[in-house]
């Protein structure tokens, strides 16, 4: 089993993955370039590095920043990513606010921020995952209709089958939306999961696949 996980980010999801993983038994470093943000997560137990030195540490690399800041951070973590489990939680939402609740995004319909990231690391196996559900619910989500459905997507069979398991151990069924491309579909659910939230403040939801057989 995969020991080592180093998550790059300092903001909400960035700590809740890593106090997650802490909480099952991983071995867990947190990259910032301002350890002053995760000072709180330092006191628990988790030690802090620069992207860098966390991607190296990493066995599983979580990139957990600002969609618009991606591209820069996993530059910042260069060859640390070579080889790793990238699994990436970012989303490519635009500067500009809302339009009716629908968060702009800086990407296209043919494009998206994981294939834009896996074309500039291509030795790196990235694999989409927790983009489209608040943070509140990415450890053990307790829905009244059972585990949820994480959607994920990726090149690399064998890093999708680890994260897979890992989703599996934080409460989470899976669904394969095939390679890379899949994140075409797959950001553009965070839309959809944000939009009721921006709309009437209903952010407690997750998704399920109903299907025959
Ligand atoms: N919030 C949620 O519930 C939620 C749910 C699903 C997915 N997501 C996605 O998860 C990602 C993280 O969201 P978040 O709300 O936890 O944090 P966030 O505020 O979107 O991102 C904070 C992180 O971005 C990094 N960053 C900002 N500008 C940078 C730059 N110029 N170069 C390098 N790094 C930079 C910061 O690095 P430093 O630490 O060095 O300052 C910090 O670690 C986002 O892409 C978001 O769309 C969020």
């Amino acid at each position: 089993m995969t020991k080592r996980v180093g998550v790059l980010g300092s903001g909400t999801v960035a700590k809740v993955l890593a106090r997650g993983f802490a909480a099952k038994g991983y071995e867990v470093r947190i990259g910032t370039r301002d350890a002053s943000k995760v000072a709180d997560v330092v006191a628990e137990g988790i030690a802090a590095g620069s992207f860098a030195e966390v991607a190296a540490f990493g066995e599983v690399v979580v990139l957990a920043v600002k969609g618009t800041a991606a591209m820069d951070a996993a530059a910042l973590a260069g060859a640390g990513l070579d080889g790793k489990i990238v699994i990436d939680t970012t989303n490519p939402i635009a500067d500009e606010p809302p339009d009716d609740g629908i968060l702009r995004y800086f990407t296209g319909p043919n494009d998206s921020l994981m294939e834009r990231l896996q074309a500039a690391h291509p030795a790196a196996r990235f694999i989409k995952a927790w983009n489209s559900v608040g943070s509140g619910f990415m450890v053990d989500p307790q829905f009244p209709g059972g585990p949820p459905a994480m959607f994920i997507c990726g090149n690399d069979a064998d890093a999708k089958a680890a994260v897979v398991a890992i989703l599996t151990q934080f409460g989470w069924s899976s669904e394969d939306l095939g390679k890379a491309a899949g994140a075409r579909a797959l950001e553009p659910l965070c839309q959809l999961w944000c939009a009721p939230g921006f709309q009437r403040n209903d952010w407690a939801h997750a998704y399920k696949v109903l299907r025959f057989g």
